[in-house]
């Protein structure tokens, strides 16, 4: 639990790194199994922490899970496969001591209340990343004709009858607003449309799986997402979309080392956005049809300006590896978050190695310094500490990452996917 990566800065990159399935669509799908009888089997599912606690988590409800060990030619770079099989759901209650750990856990009450009638999830209470309410998420599951109460740190919906389709229209776009209110009306009798939907990739690969469950959906990607309700939904195979955040997180690693990397199964049109900064930035990015080559070599990096909003823009889930990245550049960057209030506690860790960042709100202007130097580091959240063992790749001497708990819930093996292109990376068991 307390590891914490050793990197030593200065080494270029060179060679190819796996990108694993999306945690962002893993989790969702996960949950996604609790709205059918039979057998869900995902494919391409990453090892990591967070997965390990969603099993727990949906074991709670009645869950069985079983990991398939690995087949004949198979190493740790392929990714496992699940078989979630809820046929019989025993508790509708997901306590605080689980939710707590995990906020993406609190859309179990989206496929809770359409099959079983009745959720009692917990409110997930405090994150180190800004307030994150659930506003929304419960404003869609009553839309959709749940009572809802509050009831000791609790959410309780109770549909009896069953859902009912309806119209959502949300203020603002939200991934776990869309992922849940997509799962309630798949089962929910009638028609639901949705205004105003996230478009991030993995809605559109869960809305994937759930057709392939049976599900009735259409529009998936684009800002009204239509749902035609069904009976029941059954089983289905489906397999994990390449990961975005790791892929565009790699592509800044090299960026800031220098080097060449290719990023097998990396998919361009995933983080086109990211792409085009990296590219302003004077990176050179090739896509192919196997991934995505990603070259700096010698050239000094040029400074750029981004906003982070919602897909198909500039993902705030790269913010943090961003303004690592620019710490380097030759001149000033500003970055805008739009997404979430506080997400920068990664600066006045990137200060200790050197960085020069003035914030202002949700503004960070960053001035490109000459060196890094390595120091002891910690973080409070999983994009901010990988953005660290980035600026350590570029830093002189050793930095230290501590707390590596954060990285393990959403990056599989860094430090063995760096070693492996050349870093001085290793892991020192706490
Ligand atoms: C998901 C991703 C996360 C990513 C984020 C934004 C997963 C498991 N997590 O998180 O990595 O950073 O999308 O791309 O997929 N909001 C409300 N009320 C609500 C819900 C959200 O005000 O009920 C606000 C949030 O505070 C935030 C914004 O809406 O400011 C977007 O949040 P949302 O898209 O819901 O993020 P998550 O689904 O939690």
């Amino acid at each position: 639990m307390m590891d914490r990566i050793r990197i030593v800065g200065g080494r270029p990159l060179k060679g190819t790194i796996p990108i694993s399935g999306a945690k962002n669509a893993t989790l969702p799908l996960m949950i996604a199994s609790l709205l059918s009888e039979e057998t869900l089997t995902l494919d391409n599912v990453p090892r990591l922490a967070d997965v390990s606690l969603l099993q727990r988590i949906l074991g709670n409800h009645g869950v069985d899970v079983t990991v398939s060990g690995k087949r004949a030619g198979e190493t740790a770079d392929h990714g496992q496969t699940l078989r979630l099989s809820a046929e019989r759901i025993v508790d509708t209650t997901a306590p605080y001591e689980l939710v707590s750990k995990m906020r993406a856990s609190f859309w179990v009450i989206a496929p809770l209340i359409a099959r079983m009638g009745e959720a009692r999830v917990s409110m997930p209470g405090g994150c180190a990343i800004g307030t994150r309410p659930v506003d929304l998420l419960i404003m869609a599951v009553e839309r959709l004709g749940a009572r809802i109460e509050i009831d000791g740190g609790y959410v309780v919906a109770k549909a009896p009858k069953g859902l009912r389709g309806a119209e959502i229209v949300f203020p603002k776009v939200t991934v776990g607003g869309t992922h849940t209110a997509m799962m309630a009306a798949s089962l929910a009798n009638g028609t639901t449309v949705i205004e105003n939907a996230a478009r991030e990739p993995e809605i559109v690969d869960v809305a994937e799986c759930l057709n392939k469950m049976g599900a009735r959906i259409s529009g998936a990607g684009t800002q009204q997402i239509v749902i035609e309700g069904v009976a029941r939904l059954g089983g289905a195979r489906h397999a994990v979309l390449p990961d975005r955040i790791e892929t565009g997180t790699y592509a800044m690693a090299v960026a800031m080392a220098g080097g060449e990397i290719f990023l097998q199964n990396g998919r361009p049109h995933l983080l086109q956005a990211a792409l085009d900064v990296l590219n302003q930035t004077g990176v050179t990015v090739s896509p192919t049809k196997e991934g995505i080559r990603v070259a700096r070599n010698g050239a000094e990096l040029a400074p750029v300006e981004v906003t982070t909003a919602p897909f198909p823009a500039f993902p705030t889930d790269l913010q943090a590896q961003l303004m690592a990245l620019m710490t380097r550049a030759r001149g000033t960057s500003r970055i805008v978050e739009t997404v979430f209030e506080n997400r920068f506690m990664h600066v006045q860790e990137l200060v200790r190695l050197g960085a020069r960042i003035h914030l202002e709100g949700e503004r960070a202007t960053i001035e490109g310094v000459e060196r890094l130097k390595g120091a002891q580091v910690m973080a409070t959240d999983l994009r901010a500490s990988v953005s660290l063992v980035i600026a350590a790749l570029a830093a002189e001497g050793e930095t230290i990452v501590n707390r590596v708990y954060h990285l393990d819930r959403g990056f599989e093996r860094v430090e063995d996917k760096l070693a492996r292109c050349g870093a001085a990376i290793e892991r020192l068991p706490g």
